[in-house]
C-alpha cells in the first residue's frame, strides 16, 4: 500500500506520522514544492520509527511527482492555511490553482488512486477535482466530517464530563464555520441520547463551540490546526487502505442523495478499498433538512467563484 501526502507542512506531516504509527501502509511519499522540506521532515519521521516501532517507509521528495507513481491512496493538503480572522472561502484564489495543478501531476502518475481532498475551502476544492479530472466519485473524497466530528466528540465529553469514548456524534454539511451540522438530536453517551444529560442550552453551545472549532484553534495558534486534521486523514486513509467498511462524514459528489445534485458536501459514506463505497442517507428532521439546504447554498456560493 502506497500513500502520497502533498504538502509537508503541519498537517501533510502529521497526517504522515499517524499513518506510518499506525503501520498499515509500506510507503508514505510526503512531497513538497519547498526545496528539501519534505526530504528534512520524512528523515525526522523516520528516525522516530525504531522509537515508535513502525516500519513503514517515509520518502520526501522536492516536487518530483515521478516518485509518487502506482500511489494507491493521494492525499491534498497543499495550499495555503488560513491565518488569525480569516474564513476558509477566503483562501480559494490561490489553493485552486495549486489543488488543480496538484490533482493532475499525481493522477498522471497514479492514474488508479483514490484522491483525498484536504485543503480549503475543501468543499469546493473537492468539487473543483471532480470537475478538473475524469476520475470517478467514487475516488474522489473530500475530508472535512471526520475532523469536525472529532471535535463535535470533544466538545460533547467535556459538556457530559465524560471519557470521548464513551460518547458518539456526527457533524454533517459544508467544512465552514457557518455551514457545519452538528447532529445533537442523534449525539449519544454509550447509546443513550446526549439531550438526556444536557440541556437544550448546553447542547447549542456544544453545537457553536464545534463550528467554530477550526477558527478557535486558528486563533490560538496563529495559523490553522494540524494534529487533529492529520489524525483524521489518517483515519480515512486506513479505512480504505484495510477496507474496513467504516462509516465518517465525508464530502463527496451527490447525484440525487439528499435531494441534492451537482455539489461536494458533507454525508455519512462507507470508506473500504474502493474509496466511497456507499452513500448512506439518513433520515432528517425539518430542522436539519433547512439547515442542510442552506449549507449547500453556502458552498454553491464558493463554487461559484471558481
Ligand atoms: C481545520 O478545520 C484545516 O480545515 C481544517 O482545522
Amino acid at each position: 500500500m502506497k500513500v502520497t501526502v502533498v504538502g509537508a507542512g503541519a498537517v501533510g506531516a502529521s497526517c504522515a506520522e499517524y499513518i506510518a504509527i499506525k503501520d498499515f501502509a509500506s510507503e508514505v511519499v510526503l512531497l513538497d514544492i519547498k526545496e528539501g522540506f519534505a526530504e528534512g521532515k520524512a528523515m525526522d519521521l523516520m528516525q522516530t520509527a525504531s522509537l515508535n516501532g513502525f516500519d513503514t517507509k517515509i520518502t520526501g521528495v522536492t516536487n518530483d511527482y515521478s516518485k509518487t507513481a502506482n500511489s494507491d491512496i493521494c492525499v491534498i493538503t497543499s495550499g495555503i492555511p488560513r491565518k488569525p480572522g480569516m474564513t476558509r472561502e477566503e483562501l480559494i484564489g490561490i489553493n485552486a490553482g495549486i489543488v488543480k495543478t496538484v490533482s493532475s501531476s499525481l493522477i498522471e502518475n497514479s492514474p488508479n488512486t483514490i484522491i483525498i481532498v484536504v485543503s480549503n475551502p475543501m468543499d469546493t476544492m473537492a468539487y473543483l477535482v471532480h470537475k478538473s479530472t475524469d476520475l470517478p466519485k467514487n475516488r474522489i473524497i473530500g475530508m472535512g466530517g471526520a475532523l469536525d466530528s472529532a471535535r463535535f466528540k470533544y466538545r460533547l465529553a467535556e459538556a457530559l464530563d465524560a471519557p470521548i469514548s464513551d460518547v458518539d456524534g456526527m457533524v454533517i454539511g459544508g467544512h465552514s464555520d457557518t455551514g457545519m451540522i452538528p447532529l445533537t438530536r442523534l449525539a449519544t453517551r454509550n447509546s443513550v441520547l446526549a439531550s438526556a444529560f444536557l440541556s437544550e442550552d448546553r447542547l447549542n453551545q456544544v453545537l457553536e463551540d464545534t463550528k467554530v472549532g477550526g477558527a478557535t484553534l486558528t486563533k490560538l495558534l496563529g495559523t490553522s490546526a494540524w494534529y487533529a486534521p492529520g489524525a483524521a486523514v489518517s483515519a480515512l486513509v486506513q479505512a480504505i487502505a484495510c477496507d474496513q467498511k467504516k462509516m465518517f462524514p465525508c464530502s463527496v459528489l451527490l447525484e440525487g442523495e439528499y435531494g441534492m445534485k451537482d455539489i461536494c458536501i458533507g454525508v455519512p459514506v462507507i470508506l473500504g478499498r474502493n474509496g466511497i463505497e456507499k452513500i448512506v442517507e439518513i433520515e432528517l428532521n425539518d430542522a436539519e433538512k433547512a439547515n442542510m439546504t442552506e449549507s449547500a447554498e453556502g458552498v454553491r456560493n464558493v463554487n461559484n467563484l471558481l
